[in-house]
């Protein structure tokens, strides 16, 4: 059910790659709440992906950009105001990428030249693209910055590895430009910190379906799934939510609350 939440307000939705992908739930519930917005990717996920058929459905167009790159992401911002006719309202940020994760380096062996491009995709894109914002005055008064991030910013899941390095300065940046922005032109900066979901991201993380399977089981709501939290990016973008800012924000199916449900327990008993 759609609530025209979104009527009259301009975006930027990056990260959709595919239908799996969480900022493709995001983009289809900001066109059915009456946004507007423009897709933005990386170039070569642009090839590999399906973002094309995406912007044919919700009337839009794909600008590609490189978020590490201030360059692509000042063209990102004049083309996206241009197309859509004015300052922006609301930002998802939905990009993460980790190549040791990819590599399968073990923790206590990282590459770090991988390390530094993991905390460049995944964190400091988000600082630039808010720099960015700011520098070129793309924002409207009282505009929604989001991130998505994930639980192992706080704590430890194996083979998340660098990957939890990268949501903690994430989480860090969305209460600093919080701050700034906020004093700014009243901009909230939030991060969700999100279930697994089941996503070209996520399945790339070794054991990845045994810790959905388990957050599941220890969620008394059940994992968030990648629609749920485009709903909730829905209502942190509208005007419901002015006064949430510097937040990370749990999406979780009140997995961070809990210590261990009855379904893990269960599971742990021997069987007499
Ligand atoms: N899937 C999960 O379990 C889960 C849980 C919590 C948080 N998240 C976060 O959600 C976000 C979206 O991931 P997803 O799960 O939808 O997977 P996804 O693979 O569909 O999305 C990741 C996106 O990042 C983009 N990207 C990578 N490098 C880029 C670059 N240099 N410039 C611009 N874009 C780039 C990819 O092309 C892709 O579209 C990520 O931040 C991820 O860490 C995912």
């Amino acid at each position: 059910m759609a609530y025209n939440l979104l009527k009259g307000k301009r975006g930027i939705i990056t990260g959709a790659l595919d239908p799996n992908s969480i900022a493709w739930k995001v983009a289809e519930k900001v066109f059915e709440e009456g946004g507007q917005f423009v897709l933005t990717n990386a170039p070569l996920a642009m090839r590999m992906g399906k973002i094309n058929e995406l912007a044919a459905a919700c009337n839009t167009q794909v600008i590609p950009a490189d978020a590490t790159s201030i360059e692509d992401l000042t063209v990102l911002f004049n083309s996206a105001q241009e197309i859509l006719g004015g300052k922006i309202d609301f930002i998802l940020h939905s990009i993460g990428m980790s190549p040791n994760i990819r590599k399968s380096k073990p923790y206590e062996d990282l590459n770090y030249d991988w390390f530094a491009k993991t905390l460049d995709i995944s964190a400091l894109s988000f600082h630039k693209i808010m720099h960015v914002a700011d520098k070129t005055d793309a924002l409207n008064e009282g505009a929604s910055i989001v991130a998505l991030s994930y639980i192992a910013s706080q704590r430890v899941f194996p083979d998340y590895t660098d990957m939890a390095q990268a949501k903690a300065v994430l989480e860090s940046i969305a209460r600093s430009f919080g701050q700034v922005l906020g004093k700014k032109k009243k901009v909230r900066v939030n991060t969700i910190s999100q279930s697994p979901t089941m996503t070209t991201a996520g399945q790339g993380i070794d054991g990845f379906d045994a810790f959905f399977t388990y957050a599941d089981k220890m969620s008394p709501l059940g994992n968030a799934s990648a629609e749920a939290c485009a709903d909730y990016c829905i209502s942190l973008f509208s005007d419901l939510t002015r006064h949430v800012t510097m937040q990370n924000l749990f999406h979780d199916g009140g997995f961070s609350s809990t210590g261990i449900s009855e379904a893990i327990v269960e599971a742990l008993t021997p069987k007499a």
